[in-house]
């Protein structure tokens, strides 16, 4: 099964994106992983729609954009105009997931719904049929560099065996050389890593020692 790999780019250099970016595409990155925190959903604040805007410009790869923010229906349109190729809300932040999911697939976009590690993972049971992805967080919210939470990975085969087959299962927070193979062992076929890829000596073997 292939895994489809999106590097947070919340540890990459700001002051220098586009070098960053280069290297995880030639690396076979297939998405960048956006993390959009608001200082409310998540006690942290990090990019929006100007930094998107100004990303679509510079790479073809997917545009993976994480909403960790409160009322993400109010930024659908602005982040779909912005370049945006996939966002994922988090259903603790919303009263009806099943509307912000149709906003986004009405904006043109893949829709993805994504669970806290408190969250069980019968919440988002209804919603499988919907989304394109569920994005099951190893991680709290909020940080990157955190540890791999092991119990939050017994989600994965869960949320396999009610999924149609065509559903991607993303893990983001903690993922390694070592927690990767976990995940994918366990059913999850898209990694988001962070500071293991761009903290890394040598980004390209980062990369490549998470797609095999
Ligand atoms: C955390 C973010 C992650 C974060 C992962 O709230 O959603 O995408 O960048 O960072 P690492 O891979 O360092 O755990
Ligand atoms: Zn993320």
């Amino acid at each position: 099964m292939s895994v489809i790999l999106s590097p947070s780019l919340l540890s990459a250099n700001f002051a220098n994106l586009e070098h960053d970016i280069k290297l995880v595409e030639e690396a076979g990155a297939d998405w960048l992983h956006i993390d959009v925190m608001d200082g409310h959903f998540v006690p942290n604040i990090t990019i929006g729609i100007p930094v998107v805007n100004s990303i679509r410009k510079i790479t073809n790869l997917v545009l993976d954009v994480h909403l960790m923010i409160e009322n993400p229906a109010n930024f659908i349109t602005p982040f779909a105009k912005a370049g945006a190729d996939l966002i994922t809300f988090h259903y603790e932040a919303v009263e009806e997931p099943a509307e912000v999911i149709s906003l986004i697939h009405k904006a043109g976009l893949k829709a993805g719904i994504s669970i806290k590690p408190n969250t069980e993972p019968e919440s988002i049971y209804q919603y499988l049929n919907d989304v394109d992805l569920v994005l099951v967080m190893t991680v709290e919210p909020g940080f990157g560099g955190q540890s791999f939470i092991h119990e939050c990975a017994s989600k994965i085969p869960l949320i396999k065996e009610k999924a149609p087959e065509k559903l991607i299962i993303q893990v983001d927070g903690g993922i390694n050389n070592v927690t990767s193979k976990i995940c994918t062992s366990l059913g999850a076929n898209s990694l988001v890593a962070g500071s293991y890829i761009f903290n890394a000596e040598d980004i390209d073997a980062a990369c490549r020692s998470l797609l095999h």
